[in-house]
């Protein structure tokens, strides 16, 4: 689709709900640099990416987007850009160096200056507690999979509702605890780096428990915003109406979505099929005690989409190198894939329908006990020059971000098929060019180009469309 044919912003922002938001969201590791300054100890991430061979290119994380000390001129875009809401990620070892005991002054000043300059712009903050970047002295003894590190995250949460809790507007304890587990703990290519596959299945648990505890650490600071916790969801679909495909579908479901949504919405894990029970093993028995925990009343559950996913019986992974780990080429599943649609810099199939899909599947899944949504991420990679010298013109983005909104207003809007969804807002993933985990600085997500080189911030054309999308959503009120 070109840009011509995508819905003008004026169409698109006729058709949002009264006080919808648009947001950008961003994460404190990709963008911050400044990794030893002002106080800040070192993070299971920091290590991570010093070992030779985990991050593309050898890429370093050292200096990312230098946000650390460009904090006025990344508020002045986020202003320009005219959005309503900015969600970010309090960085752990900034605040708490040793991720227990003593807070570090000059990290906690950092965000200050933060919530207040975003206020000062007229930009509401949603803050992310844990996006990923766990203190190094937690991860060594065990990070996830002690559980431990979910008290000690209560902790944490407790000092930073304290600290903060007058202007957050909205907070996430945690952001996609599936990515953790799958890529960090089961699959070893982000950190903390183990390759444990189903043995991943105990930092599950921690993480969860982590956020109930993190959750009402925050209520009991007496916090004036709201508080929900951010899932990646991928919607997943058997590759053909064969029998043994449902059967791994219904797994990878389970796997990768239902085991992180419903303890925190519904209070139980979802019944595991008896076949895939000698896998599931080290999750343990789990008592209802925790279970209470991890199932605190939420005010809004966090929605990250980026794409479905297909899969059929058989071994062999179209998305997973077999390299990563031996035993994934073991597995009796594997993704197929979707050629039908274009993709991203990723690979990543541009669905748009699968949003709508997805929110019905929510809302027939949780219904009432699902709270307002906000998608507090969504947005794609795609092949961008290094250096530009004016307006890139991101076509390809416009019209993802575009299509993306415009079909989950369509299934939320009455008579779609999730309207019984209260679907609150949208978060682009991300305000500008950044840190991208293992694929370094390769996969540029941003309304804005970042020179690496130079540290140059030049507003693509996607940027001026969401400003165009957030005026005309003010100017409608
Ligand atoms: C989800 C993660 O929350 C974010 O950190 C990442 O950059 C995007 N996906 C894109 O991969």
């Amino acid at each position: 689709m070109t840009l011509e044919s995508t819905e003008s912003a004026t169409e698109l922002a006729n058709r949002m709900p009264p006080s919808f938001t648009l947001g950008v969201a961003a994460a404190a590791f990709q963008i911050e640099g400044a990794l030893t300054d002002g106080g800040r100890g070192p993070s299971g991430w920091d290590a991570f990416a010093e070992k030779p061979g985990t991050i593309m290119d050898g890429h370093s994380p050292a200096v990312a987007c230098d946000h650390y000390n460009r904090l006025p001129e990344d508020v002045a875009l986020l202003q320009d850009l005219g959005v309503d809401s900015y969600r970010f990620s309090l960085s752990w070892p900034r605040i708490q160096p040793d991720g227990r005991g003593a807070f570090n002054k000059e990290g906690l000043d950092f965000y200050d200056r933060l919530l207040d300059q975003l206020l000062a712009a007229g930009v509401s903050p949603m803050a992310t507690l844990y996006h990923w970047d766990t203190p190094l002295p937690l991860e060594h003894r065990g990070g996830w999979l002690n559980r431990e590190t979910a008290e000690r995250f209560g902790e944490y949460a407790s000092a930073a509702g304290e600290r903060f809790g007058d202007r957050v507007a909205q907070w996430v304890t945690l952001n996609e605890p599936v990515s953790v587990t799958l890529n960090g703990y089961a699959l070893g290519v982000h950190a903390p780096g183990h390759a444990l596959m189903f043995d991943a299945l105990p930092s599950i648990h921690h993480q969860l428990l982590a956020h109930g505890l993190g959750a009402q650490a925050l209520r009991a600071a007496g916090v004036s915003g709201g508080i929900g916790v951010t899932n990646l969801h991928a919607p997943v679909r058997p590759a053909t109406r064969k029998i043994g495909d449902r059967l791994v579908a219904h797994l990878y479901d389970l796997l990768m979505n239902r085991i992180y949504a419903d303890p925190v919405l519904l209070g139980r894990y979802p019944a595991l099929p008896l076949y895939a029970k000698p896998w599931l093993r080290s999750i343990g028995k789990i008592s209802d005690a925790d279970l209470r925990t991890i199932h605190q009343p939420l005010d809004f559950y966090g929605l990250n989409y980026y794409f479905p996913v297909k899969v059929a019986l058989g071994r062999g992974s179209a998305s997973i190198p077999a390299d990563v780990h031996k035993a994934v080429a073991r597995l009796p599943f594997h993704e197929v894939g979707y050629p039908e649609y274009s993709s991203t810099g990723f690979g990543w199939p541009v669905a748009p329908d699968h949003l709508g899909v997805l929110l019905k599947e929510l809302h027939d899944r949780y219904g009432q006990a699902l709270p307002p949504v906000y998608i507090t991420e969504g947005g794609a990679s795609f092949p961008e020059p290094d250096t530009v010298s004016g307006t890139l013109a991101d076509e390809e983005r416009v019209t993802y971000l575009a299509t993306h909104l415009g079909a989950a207003l369509d299934a939320t809007a009455p008579g779609g098929i999730a309207a019984g969804v209260d679907l609150r807002g949208y978060y682009v993933w991300t305000l500008m060019d950044n840190f991208e985990w293992a694929a370094g600085y390769s996969q540029r997500f941003g309304l804005v180009h970042v020179d690496f080189q130079t540290q140059e911030r030049t507003p693509k054309k996607s940027f001026y469309w969401y400003q165009a999308l957030s005026r005309a959503r003010k100017a409608k009120g």
